[in-house]
């Protein structure tokens, strides 16, 4: 979601006139967009920007230093008080206000601008693209902020009240960028199945986020749908459907856990429990065999004891997730969490790390071998990033695939036979396909 709000930003600055610098120290005004879900992410913003306040204070007296996105929304002024070199403080319902903002101070420099202030419709505001023509897929914000309030996270606060932007709205932005060659859309939001939950209902047992897949579904020329993140609360069988009924929805569910002790999801105010859970995850794989499922899982949470932690590895141990995110807790301002009693020792939380983490790890090593030997549908995103000569693209189950291709190749959908897998990458041969069905033909 922030590198998505990034590039609307910058997306807006180039419409301004602005244009892209090569590298930051090359850089006229140079942004940093934050997160606040954990403090370390809060403490590397910090980091960085005081290296380059000091680096502006020495050699640079013209840039324009700013910060934008949930730490600067959840920390506003005291960011300026902080760092007197910093410019500007963008909140996370001001980010089409950016190039304004910086335009003032560029012209009149006549001190910092703060803006964390709530905005109606800013919901709708983040829809500009960078296109380069090469671009295959691309996110599209479909709603922002969250009305959940696990007691953990301080995205409530940094993000607001949930709000959904309408589907005429999305459909008309995915439209446009499908005209402009983009093949893959992943729509995003706190929690996407809320989507619209409020604004627009249920209709003929359908929720407003199903109809919204299938508005997106209509859409010509796109070939692969995705969703992040949805949350097990209000995920209904007409969402399971979904993955029945919409060819262009992907085998492919990024579905956040947190834990796998009921004590403990209580604790973090997630409403669901480890047994509705599982079924969620057998529904999706009924409904799509070859379903990659990732997910969230948080350790360390306050009162988490070492039979709470032992049901999460036995849960990741039966669910066998295609890979996970595991997090270690990270008390935030203001939030329940951060106040309850027993709070796990740092020592504590860095071993249950290591070890669910190595638990992931052989699961996702083990599902990628299974891949060995079968031919799967790649979408051709570009080159590889660690090895330009080749190019990549995904799995509908969202693996990487790497593979002898070329240029032309991207955009496009191929077979691939999977001849050798990485814990983390595929390696595909498109030769062998096409050997073997010519031979058929022969
Ligand atoms: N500490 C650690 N991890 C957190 N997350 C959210 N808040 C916290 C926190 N306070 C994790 C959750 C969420 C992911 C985006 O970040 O697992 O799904």
């Amino acid at each position: 979601m922030n590198m998505r709000d990034s590039e609307a930003v910058a997306a807006q600055l180039v419409e301004k006139g602005y244009s892209l610098a090569g590298s930051e120290h090359s850089a006229d005004v140079i942004l940093l967009n934050t997160c606040s879900v954990r403090d370390m992410a809060e403490q590397k913003a910090i980091g960085k920007m005081r290296n380059l306040a000091a680096e502006k204070r020495k050699f640079r007296p013209g840039v324009v230093l700013g910060f934008m996105g949930c730490m600067a929304q959840s920390r506003g002024k005291e960011l300026l008080d902080q760092l007197p070199d910093l410019d500007l403080v963008v909140g996370t319902q001001k980010f089409h206000r950016t190039a304004e903002y910086i335009t003032r101070i560029l012209e009149q420099r006549d001190g910092a601008i703060c803006d964390v202030a709530e905005e109606i419709g800013s919901e709708a505001t983040i829809r500009e693209h960078l296109l380069n023509g090469k671009d295959v897929k691309k996110s599209v914000s479909i709603m922002q902020g969250c009305n959940q309030h696990c007691t953990f996270c301080i995205v409530p606060d940094t993000r607001g009240k949930e709000r959904s932007r309408t589907i005429p709205d999305i459909v008309a932005e995915c439209r446009e960028l499908v005209d402009r060659g983009v093949r893959e859309i992943t729509l995003l939001g706190q929690i996407v199945n809320q989507y619209g939950r409020r604004e627009f209902g249920v209709e003929n047992g359908k929720t407003a986020f199903v109809r919204l897949l299938e508005a997106v579904h209509e859409v010509e020329g796109l070939e692969r749908i995705r969703f992040t993140s949805p949350h097990p609360k209000g995920y209904g069988v007409d969402l399971i459907q979904a993955y029945v009924e919409l060819p262009k929805l992907c085998e492919s569910a990024h579905f956040p856990v947190q834990s796998g002790s009921d004590r403990i999801l209580k604790r973090m105010h997630r409403q669901y429990d480890v047994k509705r859970f599982f079924s969620l995850v057998d529904q999706l794989r009924e409904a799509q065999s070859g379903m990659g499922i990732t997910t969230d899982i948080i350790v360390g949470f306050p009162g988490e004891t070492e039979e709470d932690f032992e049901r999460t590895l036995d849960l990741v141990r039966k669910v066998r997730f295609d890979n996970a995110y595991v997090f270690k807790y990270s008390p935030r301002k203001n939030t329940p969490a951060a106040t309850m009693e027993q709070q796990i020792e740092t020592e504590v939380i860095e071993q249950r790390h290591a070890r669910l983490l190595g638990q992931v790890n052989e699961i996702a090593a083990e599902i990628n071998q299974q891949y060995e030997g079968r031919t799967v549908q790649v979408l051709v995103e570009g080159e590889s990033r660690r090895n330009t000569e080749r190019m990549m693209g995904r799995t509908r189950s969202n693996k990487i695939v790497i593979f002898e291709g070329k240029e032309r190749h991207r955009g496009q959908l191929m077979d691939l036979r999977i001849v050798r897998c990485g814990s983390f990458t595929l390696y595909g041969d498109p030769a062998i396909v096409n050997l073997e069905s010519s031979c058929t033909l022969a």
